[in-house]
């Protein structure tokens, strides 16, 4: 089975953005450590990442019939999107949503995400490790 890793806008900027908050590694570094984390739990991954929501929007649609679940780190509209959170409950596929940072300790308006409510589960914090633990909660959600 294939599961989607979607990145959000700016998340293409990763090693170089805000690195005191995001950390050095790369997008690059961040979907070879998922590839690798999928290979271990027996899984394919695909990897997107886009600026534009109705990029981000298409590729959920698309999962529909072809993916097993959906990873996400939807950035900033994780504050704002209502459309990817629709998107998300629209193709019932199992969710996971992660964030780099630990959006709670940041500013008010990170403290809110559309995305949770139709997310299975969450992973906040952990750094870019968040991908890998994002990886294995997927293969658990999807051994079920
Ligand atoms: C983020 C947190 C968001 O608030 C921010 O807009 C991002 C990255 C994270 O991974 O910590 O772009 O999703």
């Amino acid at each position: 089975r294939t599961i989607l890793l979607l990145n959000g806008p700016n998340l293409n900027l990763l090693g170089t953005r805000e690195p005191e908050i995001y950390g050095h590694d790369t997008l690059a570094d961040v979907e070879r450590l998922a590839m690798q984390a999928a290979a271990e739990q027996q899984l394919d991954l695909e990897a997107l990442q886009s600026n534009h929501e109705g990029v981000l929007i298409d590729a959920i649609h698309e999962a529909r019939l072809s993916k097993g679940g959906i990873i996400i780190n939807p950035g900033a509209f994780t504050h704002t999107s209502v459309a990817i959170a629709d998107a998300l409950s629209g193709v019932s596929l199992p969710v996971v949503e992660v964030h780099i940072s630990n959006v709670h300790q940041r500013e008010a308006f990170r403290h809110h995400s559309y995305v949770s409510a139709v997310a299975s589960s969450i992973i906040i914090g952990a750094g870019v490790n968040g991908y890998r633990l994002a990886v294995q909660q997927m293969a658990h959600l999807l051994s079920r």
